[in-house]
């Protein structure tokens, strides 16, 4: 009994010399000092916090006011200090790993530090260094779309929102990172990702009243981009037409190319004072099936590898990342290459995980719709912003859509455009209709003579 009691009161002394000595601005970094202390208990020598940084600002000191009972006992006095009320807070650490501990050994702890802060904790290696980003501050399950680019256009081309990470919003510039997949389990937020993405691009039209961005999408799965049409985007829905405006950026680049001269690409170009070439996205929804067609296929990967200094930016979503998502030819393989920056929803184990990130983060992630990993220098987790649709919440799907102008665009036929430009367009499929059926109202919309991205 004596022996009981006194591990009791040592342990009690030791819990509440812990919480004093850490005090509440500092708790994060003492965790993991803890935590080192106890994982690497038989090591002679352990890892080595020797700088810290906090990143995100802590939230309002009343937030931490206790909450004890007027009369309370010893054991309520250890729980209270255990689950006391924290600050929310990130902090950036640089760790020196002894000779003995490896990299990679270090880096399979980062769920036994997560669990210390009752957060989240990324390791990295940076040549000798190894850092971690440990937070507590936990994301919340939905976040509705709202986002204003106008201050992001002061030091960026094309801001799109990636989602909250817990240092606040991502934004990134699609000039900068060329072109994003979008990876995940069916149901992840995929699609809204692409909608909200295309809802912030056009509504740079309007921020810089002019012809900033133009936007071409291709859903082969339904038609759930159609709306977009109205205010100006070009979208495709079915095979054939696909095909026919893929062929049409092809011919866009090489014009483009042309009008550049000896500028390195769009970015010079429109440093030049005068100059005016608008911006050119294609985002592919189920890229897996729009790639099943050979010359689909062999033209989307042009579309990453060369048209990025003409100022065409590619967006890809897909549930099927595995090398054979394209037959056996590791044509997608090389497609996959060539996009750094990658949004990984939730998939299904490890082994898909790693085929998209470093890591097998994207397969331990809450099964929170809009969950996700950003990965472009670092991996880090997001959400990705709800962004209303027609059905599920009119009223707020109008609101935003009423921000967007509408613009019409005539009626006419641009089949002939692509025989004269492609001859090997796959004409014994298209003879069998008629010239100008296609199905989608973009194509049968583009001025006369026009090309989405000219
Ligand atoms: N960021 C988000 N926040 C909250 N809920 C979301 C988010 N993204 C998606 N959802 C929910 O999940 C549903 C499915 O999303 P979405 O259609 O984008 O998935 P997907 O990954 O494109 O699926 P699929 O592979 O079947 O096309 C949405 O209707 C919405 O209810
Ligand atoms: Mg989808």
């Amino acid at each position: 009994m004596k022996q009981q009691n006194d591990e009791f009161v040592n342990n009690l002394k030791d819990t509440f010399m812990r919480a004093l000595y850490r005090g509440p601005d500092d708790e994060i970094p003492s965790a993991v000092w803890d935590t080192i202390e106890i994982l690497y208990k038989k090591y002679p020598m352990k890892p080595f916090i020797f700088e810290k940084t906090l990143l995100s600002p802590s939230e309002k000191k009343n937030n931490l006011k206790p909450n004890l009972p007027k009369k309370f006992t010893a054991q309520e006095i250890v729980h209270w200090i255990k689950v006391r009320p924290k600050k929310k807070q990130t902090w950036f650490l640089v760790i020196h790993l002894p000779p003995g501990i490896e990299y990679s050994e270090f880096k399979s702890r980062e769920g036994h530090f997560a669990t210390a802060v009752g957060g989240s904790a990324e390791i990295e290696r940076n040549g000798e260094a190894v850092y971690m980003t440990i937070s507590n501050i936990s994301l919340e399950k939905e976040y509705s779309y709202s986002f204003d680019p106008t201050p992001y256009l002061k030091t960026m081309k094309l801001p799109i929102l990636i989602g909250q990470g817990v240092n606040g919003p991502i934004v990134q510039d699609l000039t900068v990172i060329y072109s994003l997949l979008i990876v995940g389990l069916r149901g992840k937020g995929k699609s809204t990702a692409m909608h909200q993405i295309i809802y912030t691009l056009l509504l740079l039209n309007k921020i810089t009243g002019k012809d900033y961005v133009q936007v071409a999408i291709i859903g082969p799965k339904n038609k759930e981009f159609e709306y977009f049409e109205d205010y100006g985007a070009t979208f495709v829905h079915e095979e054939l037409d696909y095909l026919k405006l893929l062929f049409l950026i092809d011919k866009a680049d090489k014009e483009r190319k042309n009008k550049l001269g000896k500028c390195r690409d769009i970015l010079e170009y429109n440093s030049i004072k005068g100059n005016s070439m608008p911006y050119a996205v294609l985002l592919v929804d189920e890229v897996d099936m729009v790639g099943e067609d050979k010359y689909c296929a062999e033209l989307l990967l042009k579309s990453v590898k060369k048209y990025r200094s003409q100022g065409i930016y590619c967006i890809s979503a897909t549930q099927r990342p595995s090398a054979k998502a394209w037959g056996n030819n590791n044509l997608f393989t090389e497609y996959k290459s060539q996009f750094e920056a990658r949004i990984a929803f939730r998939m299904a184990d490890r082994i898909n995980s790693q085929m998209i990130l470093e890591s097998d983060k994207a397969a331990y992630i809450p099964k929170t719709p809009g969950r996700a990993i950003y990965k472009y220098d670092t991996e880090e987790e997001v959400q990705t912003p709800y962004f209303p649709t027609e059905n599920k919440h009119p009223k707020l799907f109008n609101q935003l859509m009423s921000q967007l102008p509408k613009i019409p665009l005539p009626y006419t036929d641009i089949e002939g455009e692509v025989y004269e430009y492609e001859p090997n367009y796959p004409r014994p499929r298209t003879q069998t209709r008629s010239q100008g059926s296609g199905s989608s109202r973009s194509i049968k919309m583009l001025k006369s003579g026009t090309n989405p991205f000219a």
